[in-house]
């Protein structure tokens, strides 16, 4: 048996990591760290099929995981405020809508404003290539870590801060039920000026410049996108084949609902005390501010002498990728 295991482990390091891609695949996990119900909803890309669940509820502490193929790549999200409504049937929540009627999205977009997490597992180089996007507004604290990866861009990302409760007034969304402001428009989604919305004349990294709105993002959450072209400190990258834990309100205390005029700041001990069986969470500012000196290079959307960067340190992690991958093949499938 260990001389199959050294055979098959000295044999894959011979194969291209194609080969490893197409064994390997990803794993989400949602986490419902929130002291409310949170319906997660999930979005293929373009031309990929759409997963066996596009959407579903997680009570407070429920957690689910979702398998996807190693090409996969879309969008994931919770929606807040669902129900059902009792004379037609129809389901519906107040943020993060997707407008199926159903619990299910079924290749339906969230309505904004909506915290985004965006995913693609095999992008350029091989890498998976992640964020999470305030672009499209905000509504609820999502932090995404990523577990088994490797590469220095494979960090936790995300937004602990409770935006709704730092939200201008003519940004906030309300709902009829008196739960106080429950989401936060994007400037763009707002006035729909060219200049917010990175559109027309302002269709490129340098004229679309950051806005006292996506300023104030920026500073709630570091991490995370505040407008179209903030890319600079937002995309992450793993290589090897890394799971995701997604974790909606890592910490309790920004779960409360902003009418309580609660803001306290998350620091990592009280995220760490709340949520003990939660990996560690990365203290933001330091992940800001390494995040920061790694993004000299340029945009990673639109810049090649990036993505030649990110492709230098490719053989590396790649190597790494392969090591990875075969030791959760072989921990999966035992000879
Ligand atoms: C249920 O749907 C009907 C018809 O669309 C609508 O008039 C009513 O306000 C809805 N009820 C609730 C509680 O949303
Ligand atoms: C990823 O991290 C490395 C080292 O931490 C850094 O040199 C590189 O610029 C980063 N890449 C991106 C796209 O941020």
């Amino acid at each position: 048996m260990a001389q199959f295991r050294l055979l098959f482990s000295l044999l894959s390091l011979t194969l291209p990591p194609l080969f490893i891609s197409g064994v390997s695949s990803g794993t989400f996990t949602l986490l419902n760290n929130c002291d409310h119900p949170v319906w997660p909803g999930i979005l293929s890309n373009a031309g990929i099929s759409q997963l066996s669940t596009t959407g579903f509820v997680l009570q407070t502490g429920q957690s689910k995981s979702v398998n996807t193929p190693s090409n996969w790549g879309g969008r994931m999200w919770g929606r807040t405020h669902c129900a059902q409504n009792q004379s037609t049937g129809e389901f519906s929540c107040v943020t993060g809508d997707c407008g199926t009627g159903k619990i299910e999205c079924a290749g339906n977009n969230a309505l904004p404003p909506a915290t985004l997490f965006e995913i693609t597992l095999d992008g350029y180089g091989g890498l998976a290539f992640y964020d999470v996007s305030l672009v499209d507004g905000y509504n609820l604290p999502m932090l995404v870590v990523p577990q088994g990866g490797t590469g220095g861009n494979c960090t936790t990302t995300g937004c602990s801060t409770d935006l709704n409760g730092l939200c201008p007034s003519e940004l906030s969304v309300t709902d009829s039920k008196g739960d106080g402001i429950v989401a936060c428009k994007s400037a763009c989604e707002k006035f729909g000026s060219s200049e917010y919305c990175c559109s027309g004349a302002y269709a490129t990294p340098n004229t679309c410049k950051p806005s006292s709105y996506s300023e104030l993002f920026k500073r709630a959450c570091p991490l995370a996108y505040s407008y179209a072209y903030d890319d600079k400190t937002s995309t992450f990258t793993c290589a090897g084949g890394a799971d995701y834990l997604i974790t909606f309100c890592p910490s309790p205390s920004t779960s409360q609902k902003s009418s309580s005029g609660s803001q306290t700041p998350v620091t990592p001990d009280s995220a760490a005390t709340a949520t003990p069986n939660s990996p560690s969470y990365i203290d933001s500012t330091m992940v800001y501010e390494g995040a920061l000196d790694s993004s000299s290079a340029s945009s990673l959307s639109s810049s090649p002498s990036t993505f030649l960067h990110v492709f230098r340190s490719h053989p590396v992690a790649g190597a790494v990728a392969i090591v990875s991958a075969l030791w959760r093949l072989m921990m999966t499938h035992p000879f």
